[in-house]
C-alpha cells in the first residue's frame, strides 16, 4: 500500500531520518554535558555569582547540571540528587526522558522559537486538541498562555467579563494561584502581597478539615455568608481541589460537590485552578478524578504541561479584546506538552488503577512504615497520586528546613509546603520506579534521624 504522504500537521519527529538526526544530536549533547562538572570550589562561586545577580540568596545551593535519568538529576559539581520536586513539579515525566528530548530537539530545529496566538504552528493545534480530549463533554475551548498565572488571569478576567457587573470573587483559605498584584490577593499568604495594592472584593471560605466533623457545614455557612452579603455581586470561586502550595490538601468529592452547588444556585461560575494539579492526581484532571464535570464552568492547567492552558465551557467564550497576548507558549513546550499527554493517555497512567494512583498508595504506605519506625518525626500525611506531604516533627518552620536542607546533603531534593504547620512536600514523576522510591525514602528516614540527633529530638 502507498505510503501517505505526510501533511505540515503531522509530528515531524515522526520521519526516521528526523528522529535519527535528533537521537543523534541528544547523545552527542548528553556526552559532552557528562564529562562537565565545577569544582566545589567553582560551583561555590557560581551559586555566589547567581545569587548576586538575583539579588538574593537560592532557596537551595542547587544549579543543575544539564543531565538526567528519570527521578535522578545530575548538578553542575557533578553530584546526583534524586529529584522528587522536580522544579515544583515541573518533571512529569522525569529527567533526560529520551522519547521527550527526541521530541524536543525536533520542536526546536524549526522556525519559531515561541509561538504566538496570530500564526500558530502544527504544536498549538496538537496541543489544544490533546488538552480538551481529556477535559470531558462540556469544556469546548482552550486558550494557550506561558506560566500558570497567565491561565489564571486569562480565566478571571473571561469570568468577570461573563459575569459583569459582578465582581467578588471566593476562594479557599490557604490557596494559591500565583504572583500578579490579582493572584496574590486571590492567595492567602499576606507575606506574598506586602506592598501591593488590594481590591478589597476577594473572600475567603474554609478548605475541607478531615479533623473537623462540621467541616462542610462551616464552609457552607461562610460562603453563604458572603454571597448574601454580596447579593448578585460575586462572579466566581476559584476550587484548589488538592491544595499544593497550601500543604497538599485534598478534599472528598461530597465537600466540592455541595460548594460548587451552591455556587451554581447562586449564578458564581466555578472556576478549578489545576495548575499543579494537573497530570498529578490519577485523571490528567483532578476536577475529573472527582467526576465534578457538571459543575465546572473554567478549568486552568500548568506545570507538567510545559505551558499553560484555560479551558472553558462554549458560553464562557470572553468577546474579542479581552484575551490575546504575543506568546502563547514554546514551541518545545508545545510539542512536549502534547507529547506527555499522549504518553499518559496511551502507556497506562490514567484511571483509578492507573500508574499514577498506583504511585500515589506505594508511596502512602512507605509514609506508613516510615511513621511506624520514627513515630515522633513524621507527623500527619496527606496528598494524592504524585502530590504528597507530611508534617515533620512537630510542624516548625525552622524544623522542616533543617530536614530539608539535610535531606540534600543525603541527596534528595524535597520542598516545605504550607504554615502551621509546615509540611514536606513531594511531586515526584509520575514514572517513578519502585527503586527510586526506596532509596529516596531512605535518604528521608536517615535526613530525620540525624535532625533528630543534632536537635537532641525524640523521633
Ligand atoms: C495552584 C497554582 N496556581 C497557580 C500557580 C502559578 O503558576 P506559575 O508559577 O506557573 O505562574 C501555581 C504555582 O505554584 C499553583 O500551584
Amino acid at each position: 500500500m502507498a505510503r501517505k504522504k505526510a501533511t505540515p500537521l503531522d509530528p515531524l519527529v515522526a520521519t526516521p531520518a528526523v528522529r535519527e538526526a535528533a537521537q543523534a544530536l541528544i547523545q552527542a549533547v548528553q556526552d559532552e554535558a557528562a564529562e562537565r562538572a565545577l569544582t566545589p570550589k567553582a560551583y561555590a562561586k557560581a551559586l555566589k555569582e547567581v545569587e548576586r545577580l538575583r539579588g538574593r540568596p537560592l532557596l537551595f545551593p542547587l544549579i543543575a547540571g544539564g543531565v538526567g535519568r528519570g527521578a535522578r538529576v545530575w548538578l553542575a559539581d557533578g553530584t546526583m540528587k534524586l529529584d522528587f520536586i522536580g522544579g515544583i513539579g515541573v518533571y512529569g515525566l522525569g529527567h533526560g526522558d529520551t522519547d521527550l528530548l527526541e521530541h524536543a530537539v525536533v520542536a526546536s530545529a524549526q522556525d519559531a522559537v515561541f509561538q504566538g496566538h496570530l500564526m500558530p504552528g502544527p504544536e498549538y493545534l496538537r496541543l489544544s486538541r490533546a488538552l480538551l480530549r481529556h477535559a470531558g463533554p462540556h469544556l469546548k475551548h482552550v486558550w494557550l498562555s506561558v506560566s500558570g498565572v497567565d491561565a489564571n488571569e486569562n480565566a478571571l478576567k473571561m469570568l468577570l467579563q461573563k459575569r459583569a457587573p459582578a465582581d467578588h470573587i471566593i476562594v479557599f483559605e490557604r490557596s494559591f494561584h500565583g504572583r500578579t498584584i490579582t493572584m496574590a490577593e486571590l492567595t492567602d499568604r499576606p507575606g506574598f502581597r506586602e506592598g501591593l495594592p488590594l481590591r478589597g472584593n476577594v473572600h475567603f471560605v474554609p478548605f475541607h478539615d478531615p479533623d473537623n466533623p462540621q467541616s462542610l457545614q462551616r464552609s457552607l455557612e461562610i460562603l453563604d455568608m458572603h454571597l448574601k452579603r454580596y447579593a448578585g455581586r460575586v462572579a466566581g470561586m476559584a476550587f484548589e481541589l488538592v491544595q499544593g502550595e497550601g500543604g497538599c490538601h485534598p478534599a472528598p468529592r461530597e465537600f466540592f460537590v455541595a460548594l460548587m452547588e451552591r455556587c451554581r444556585e447562586a449564578n458564581v461560575a466555578v472556576w478549578v485552578d489545576e495548575v499543579q494539579t494537573f497530570a498529578r492526581t490519577g485523571e490528567l484532571f483532578a476536577f475529573r478524578t472527582l467526576e465534578l464535570d457538571d459543575y465546572v464552568d473554567r478549568v486552568t492547567a500548568g506545570k507538567v504541561l510545559q505551558g499553560s492552558a484555560t479551558l472553558y465551557r462554549r458560553d464562557f467564550n470572553p468577546r474579542p479584546g479581552l484575551v490575546a497576548g504575543t506568546y502563547a507558549g514554546s514551541t518545545v513546550g508545545m510539542a512536549i506538552g502534547a507529547r506527555i499527554i499522549e504518553r499518559l493517555g496511551e502507556d497506562g497512567y490514567l484511571g483509578p488503577e492507573g500508574r499514577i494512583a498506583v504511585l500515589g498508595r506505594r508511596i502512602q504506605k512507605r509514609f506508613e512504615s516510615l511513621a511506624r519506625r520514627l513515630p515522633k518525626a513524621v507527623g500527619p500525611q496527606t496528598g494524592v497520586g504524585a502530590m504528597q506531604s507530611f508534617v515533620p516533627f512537630d510542624g516548625s518552620p525552622d524544623l522542616a528546613k533543617a530536614v530539608l536542607d539535610t535531606c540534600i546533603e543525603e541527596g534528595l531534593l524535597l520542598l516545605a509546603a504550607g504554615s502551621n504547620p509546615s509540611k514536606i512536600r513531594m511531586l515526584p514523576p509520575v514514572n517513578t520506579t519502585d527503586e527510586e522510591l526506596e532509596s529516596g525514602f531512605a535518604m528521608l528516614e536517615k535526613a530525620l534521624r540525624r535532625v533528630a540527633d543534632e536537635k537532641e529530638l525524640p523521633c
